[in-house]
């Protein structure tokens, strides 16, 4: 009697290993992997990594990343859209932020946040709001992530319309 009852409490601490372990490896609760040139910026790179979080950066900027409900490996972040916002001011595109920030210095991607003013549907009131420390922050983790993927469409006057691939235009029928 007494000997299954430790086994059940043994299994028991199993199963919540288990369960703990498994959380620990979704995205964000797991510490990024100090990569080479970061090895003394990991806590702001972190820091950085959750205002994008927080700010949902990804749900304009990364391809996919709202129909997989924020289920997306971190070397696919903020590739950039190719999903247009239409609306009376045009079609807008998340554009590619690694490969933005690949081409700014920190000092320039502070100055450019704290006066952008983009269209909508950018929440740009946010990045001009922000304090110098975020900003850079952020700056960080989109480095550490590194440039990666194409630019993201360019953006399309009102009355224009978007050039799509030829690929998706069907033939009419003969
Ligand atoms: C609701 C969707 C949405 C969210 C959320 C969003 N963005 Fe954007 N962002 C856009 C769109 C669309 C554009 C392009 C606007 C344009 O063409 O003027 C843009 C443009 C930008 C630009 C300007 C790029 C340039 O070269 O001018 C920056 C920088 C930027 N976003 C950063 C961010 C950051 C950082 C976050 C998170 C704090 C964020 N965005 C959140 C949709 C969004």
């Amino acid at each position: 009697m007494k000997s299954n009852l430790t086994n059940i409490i043994l299994i028991s601490f199993i199963f919540l290993g288990l369960f703990f372990w498994n959380e620990a490896q979704s995205d964000t609760t797991k510490p990024l992997n100090v990569k080479p040139g970061f090895y003394f910026k990991m806590k702001i790179v972190e820091k950085g990594r959750s205002l994008v979080k927080t700010f949902e950066c990804n749900d304009c900027h990364t391809a996919g990343y709202l129909q997989s409900k924020g289920n997306m490996p971190e070397d696919q972040w903020l590739t950039g859209e190719s999903l247009g916002w239409r609306g009376p001011l045009g079609t807008t595109y998340g554009v590619n932020l690694r490969l933005l920030i690949d081409s700014l210095t920190e000092a320039e991607w502070v100055e450019k946040s704290k006066v952008l003013a983009s269209r909508p549907p950018m929440p740009h009131v946010i990045l001009n709001a922000m304090s110098n420390e975020d900003l850079q922050a952020i700056y960080q983790f989109i480095r550490y992530l590194g440039p990666s993927g194409k630019p993201a469409p360019a953006y399309v006057p009102p009355g224009q319309e978007p050039i799509r691939p030829p690929a998706t235009i069907p033939k009419p029928p003969k």
